[in-house]
């Protein structure tokens, strides 16, 4: 079975939770969703209904879809069967299926639909055990909700108590200046900082549903997306009545599927350019981790999570039989979990990384997702580089604002470290009193930018000092971004052997580390 993407989407044609597990664009994803319905014939209760390049399998629950989007060549006795398992597993999370519903258990759905497609093969898994895999996934997710209602909840009081205090001011004023009323600079900006839309694993995505996990995390290969039939005439398309809607749509897809056909030039192309200096052996593993953090300006941590990934790439056939040896030295609570396809028991025992099946070989040509960790805190002492952003108010319209920084964790290296505060809207460029690297003034986005090309235990900390116009809650939230080539947690990969003889394997390896979202508010 070569499954590209299971979704839950509306009569109408639109996403709520669509996992990819290919390499897919999302305005393809989107594409394919939208021309769904077009395709099914009014009143006849089909199960599936195929286009030249792809088979869509669907189920209709209440007003909802449950659909898995297939290559036409994947078996349909199979995709049947995984339609089932995927519609069962709905009403595992979702006490009812309506949008709302399932947008809001989008995540479970995510990682549950993860467990059931696994390394291109198809899982045999049954719901017990997806379930014990969601809520290992899920823990966090909760605590991180937890955090964040309480923050809102915080949030709102203050935002009250704000307007209260600026209403009595107002009050005030207008005594004083005898009933006329005055405005004063910031009022229209105070909401600035209750502008915590980007919330966590929440990136954009299909109403908002797609996880900050590397949505690559499993891949299948395309190579069986090139169903030679794309290249045929239109006349083999008969489906339903609507012929027009259809060949439109078919004529898309056509140019859509000439993307796919090179997908293999793309891929490589993509490959090379983001590891420039590195040469890649046959099997080369990517460890990547990314950075989600929110912090008070009064220095609270409010929480922080780093997510990972040990992705696995193979580039010749005959080189997938391996273990992986990886080491982890760290002491922190870290949660592993490795891919439902890999033996736990020799994760478990000897930290090895291997199929569960012996005799099958880690896919070639595609990255594969193979171990996953978390770590979650609201520890300040895990922050690896704190901002300290303080905004005086001069009296007279403007603050002087002092900002510093320092490297928290001294082994840690951080690169192309991007600061950016923003200004009061419309302000006129800020007097930069003292720089310790570069800046920059954003007038189109109204912000000052620091940029630090590294900070080490050479550099741990420095100061940036302005004044600009405006009060003191313009300048937040603060932005941090920065990549490192060091990991954030502990886990190393020692090396690699073959299945068969034990011998080590060649390999090379690149480590990522960078921030997704990392905000002082
Ligand atoms: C606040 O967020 C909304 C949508 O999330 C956006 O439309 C609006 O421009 C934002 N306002 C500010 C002041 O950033
Ligand atoms: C890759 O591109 C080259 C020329 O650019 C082409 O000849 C070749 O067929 C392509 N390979 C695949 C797999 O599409
Ligand atoms: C791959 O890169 C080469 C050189 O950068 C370029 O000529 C070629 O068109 C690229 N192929 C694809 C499919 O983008
Ligand atoms: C390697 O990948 C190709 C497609 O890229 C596939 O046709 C072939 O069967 C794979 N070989 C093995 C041993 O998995
Ligand atoms: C306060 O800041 C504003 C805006 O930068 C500036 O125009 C003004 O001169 C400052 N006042 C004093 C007393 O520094
Ligand atoms: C500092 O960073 C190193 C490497 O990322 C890590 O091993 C260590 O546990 C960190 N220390 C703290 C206190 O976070
Ligand atoms: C591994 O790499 C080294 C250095 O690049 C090379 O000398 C050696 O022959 C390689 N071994 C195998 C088994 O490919």
């Amino acid at each position: 079975m070569v499954l590209l993407a299971a979704c839950v989407c509306t009569k109408g044609g639109k996403a709520l939770v669509s996992r990819q597990f290919v390499e897919m664009s999302k305005s393809r994803i989107e594409g394919l969703l939208a021309a769904f319905p077009k395709l099914m014939s009014s009143g006849r209760q089909h199960t599936f209904v195929e286009t030249e390049s792809v088979r869509y399998v669907y189920q209709p629950i209440d007003k909802l879809y449950t659909l898995l989007i297939t290559t036409r060549a994947s078996n349909i006795l199979e995709d049947l069967e995984t339609l089932r398992l995927f519609s069962r597993v709905i009403p595992e999370y979702c006490r009812t299926m309506d949008e709302a519903e399932i947008l809001d258990n989008s995540f479970n759905l995510i990682f549950a639909f993860d467990e059931i497609v696994a390394l291109g093969y198809r899982e045999s898994v049954n719901l017990a055990q997806i379930r014990t895999f969601v809520e290992m996934d899920s823990h966090e997710e909760k605590v991180y909700r937890a955090v964040r209602e309480t923050q809102e909840r915080e949030a709102r009081t203050k935002s009250k108590e704000k307007a209260k205090e600026l209403q009595r001011k107002r009050t005030e004023e207008m005594k004083r200046s005898g009933g006329r009323s005055i405005t004063s600079g910031g009022i229209n900006n105070t909401n600035n900082n209750n502008n915590n839309s980007g919330g966590f694993g929440v990136s954009g995505g299909f109403g908002g549903v797609s996880s900050t996990f590397p949505v690559e995390a499993i891949t299948t290969t395309t190579q069986d997306t090139r169903s030679p039939s794309i290249k045929s005439s239109n006349k083999a398309m008969k489906l339903g009545g609507k012929t027009r809607d259809v060949d439109s749509f078919v004529d898309q897809l056509k140019s859509e599927g000439e993307k796919v056909t090179s997908s293999d030039n793309i891929t490589h192309n993509k490959t090379t350019n983001n590891t420039p200096d590195i040469d890649m052996e046959p099997v080369h593993i990517v460890m990547s981790e990314e950075i989600v953090l929110h912090a008070g300006r009064d220095g609270g941590l409010q929480n922080m999570e780093i997510q990972g990934i040990l992705k696995l790439r193979i580039t010749e056939p005959d080189s997938g039989f391996i273990k992986i040896q990886v080491e982890n030295t760290d002491t922190r609570p870290i949660q592993i979990q490795t891919h439902p396809n890999v033996d736990r028991e020799l994760w478990k025992t000897k930290g090895q990384i291997g199929m569960k099946m012996n005799n099958k070989p880690f896919p070639n040509n595609t990255d594969v997702g193979v171990l996953k960790w978390r770590f979650h805190t609201v520890e300040d002492s895990y922050v690896p580089l704190s901002i300290n952003c303080w905004p005086q108010d001069n009296g007279s319209g403007g603050c002087d604002v002092n900002i510093e920084y320092n490297l928290e964790n001294i082994t840690m290296e951080l690169n192309e470290v991007i600061i950016t505060i923003p200004l009061a809207l419309g302000s006129p460029s800020p007097l930069i009193n003292e720089c310790e690297g570069e800046h920059e003034y954003d007038r189109s986005r109204s912000c000052l930018i620091w940029k630090i090309p590294i900070i080490d235990k050479n550099s741990p900390t420095a100061a940036l000092d302005f004044t600009a116009r405006g009060n003191p809650d313009n300048f937040f939230p603060v932005c941090v971004s920065f990549t490192s080539s060091l990991p954030y947690c502990g886990l190393k990969v020692l090396g690699v052997v073959g299945n068969s003889d034990g011998a080590a394997v060649n390999f090379s390896q690149e480590t990522q580390l960078k921030t997704n979202t990392y905000e002082i508010n």
